[in-house]
């Protein structure tokens, strides 16, 4: 029997679902997101996995021609939304979309659909997906790691997923804001404003968007061009995830010529997230790649390390000792950001909040390495936090508060695929 709850989350993913694509939720954010339909086809596939692959291959109508994969599909003009398609002036057709992309995880959602119905049918439609998951890893390894050093870089808050988090403090105080045009923002008519950026970051983002404007959205220029280029561990690491999913679906379904390929990615990237080891905070945090100052916190990536399998031994037990220390502390894990730094907030977007497919991720990375005890903590908290406050966007660590977009697709998701007790039963 199904729990209320589960009825709850699966009305929310029927109610903002538009035809084939799912928005985040009505009002705040009206158009189809990138990783966001990527867990949302997580939680359609506990009911109808065909509809789950549907929200993967329409994701894809986005793609761009150099791979990129952008962090906003814009099918109808919502004029309730800023930035819109209007403030990105991107060209991709047959609808516009935004200049850049976001967090990679499409290719183990891809891996995880067909191998739970591995048929001749799920077989094709991964197939068809597969050259268009090659070409965006590709675009990461070619565009956001110019280098080569293997950690994968952003050119906006906005392509970490991970928005306001504390470590783009110092890397935007250093983006000029003089030359931002006169803008108009719309999320803070949808949700209170103290849960949202502030105004001066405001300016940042928009600075850094006309950058990308100015030169056409040219990958290179781009790079070249952002104020703001940060090595991020959570794209590095999950990529790297994505690429060792990508490898094991290209095992499965005989794509032999893609071997080679990812796993030069795959051995880059190890080094890469390597690199982002902070030997002060001990654990992976940001790098600036324009200053080269490093985060000067333990963010919700730093638990990302078993889902992406790197860490040395040493590691991995500073990286249980700050989790024993932060669950101590927070009523719930795992804040975005660590609760003992000087500018947690605990409501405020990514500067402190939960959200649950973070939850998610670190939780599944922890079962896969053994922490049972660990992860079933991550996961028994988001089962409170959702009893207690429903589907919202985020969660407060402190006391549980939900804040932001309510009935919101990808909460609902990841209950129906990993949080529910329900689900629990159906995989024990
Ligand atoms: C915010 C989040 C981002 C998410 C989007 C839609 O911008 O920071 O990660 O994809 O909302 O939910």
């Amino acid at each position: 029997m199904a729990s209320s709850l589960d009825t709850v989350a699966h009305d929310i993913l029927i109610g903002n679902d538009l035809g084939g694509y799912t928005i985040p939720t009505k009002g705040l954010y009206p158009y189809q997101w990138n990783w966001d339909s990527v867990f949302v086809a997580l939680g359609f596939a506990t009911f109808d996995l065909n509809r789950a692959w549907r929200e993967l291959e329409t994701l894809f109508e986005g793609q761009w021609t150099d791979g990129m994969l952008p962090h906003i599909l814009f099918r109808k003009n919502d004029p309730g939304y800023f930035p819109g398609p209007d403030v990105w002036k991107t060209t991709h057709e047959p609808f516009p979309t935004s200049g850049h992309s976001q967090p990679p995880v499409a290719a183990i959602v891809v891996r995880d659909l067909y191998e739970q119905s591995p048929t001749p049918e799920n077989a094709a439609r991964a197939k068809a997906l597969f050259p268009k998951l090659m070409a965006w890893h590709r675009w990461w390894a070619t565009y956001r790691d110019p280098s080569g050093e293997g950690s994968v870089a952003i050119i906006h808050p906005w392509e970490s997923g991970r928005d306001n988090l504390p470590d783009w403090d110092e890397p935007l105080s250093l983006v000029d804001t003089s030359g931002i045009e006169a803008y108009e923002r719309k999320d803070t008519t949808h949700v209170d404003a103290s849960v949202r950026p502030r105004k001066l970051d405001y300016d940042r983002y928009m600075a850094i968007l006309q950058s990308g404007r100015a030169v056409g959205w040219d990958p290179v220029k781009v790079v070249e061009n952002s104020p703001f280029l940060v090595a991020d561990p959570a794209i590095t690491m999950i990529l790297l995830r994505a690429n060792r999913d990508l490898l094991a679906l290209a095992a499965s379904l005989g794509i032999d010529e893609a071997k080679a390929e990812i796993e030069g990615w795959i051995a880059r990237l190890e080094k890469g997230a390597a690199s982002l080891w902070n030997e002060e905070v001990q654990a992976f945090t940001t790098k600036n790649l324009r200053s080269g100052v490093r985060g000067a916190g333990v963010s919700s990536a730093a638990f990302l390390a078993p889902f992406a399998g790197v860490g040395t031994p040493d590691q991995l037990a500073a990286m249980r000792a700050h989790f024993d220390r932060i669950a101590a502390k927070a009523t719930f894990t795992v804040p975005s950001y660590d609760p003992d730094y000087p500018g947690f907030e605990p409501m405020r977007y990514w500067r402190g909040p939960i959200w649950a497919v973070v939850n998610y991720m670190i939780a599944r990375g922890l079962a896969e390495s053994g922490d049972a005890e660990r992860s079933e903590r991550v996961r028994a908290d988001t089962e409170r936090l959702v009893a207690l406050s429903g589907f919202a966007e985020y969660f407060s660590p402190i006391d549980g508060t939900g804040a932001g977009g309510r009935s919101f697709s990808w909460t609902a998701a990841v209950w129906l695929a990993w949080v529910s007790p329900q689900r629990q039963v159906q995989a024990a």
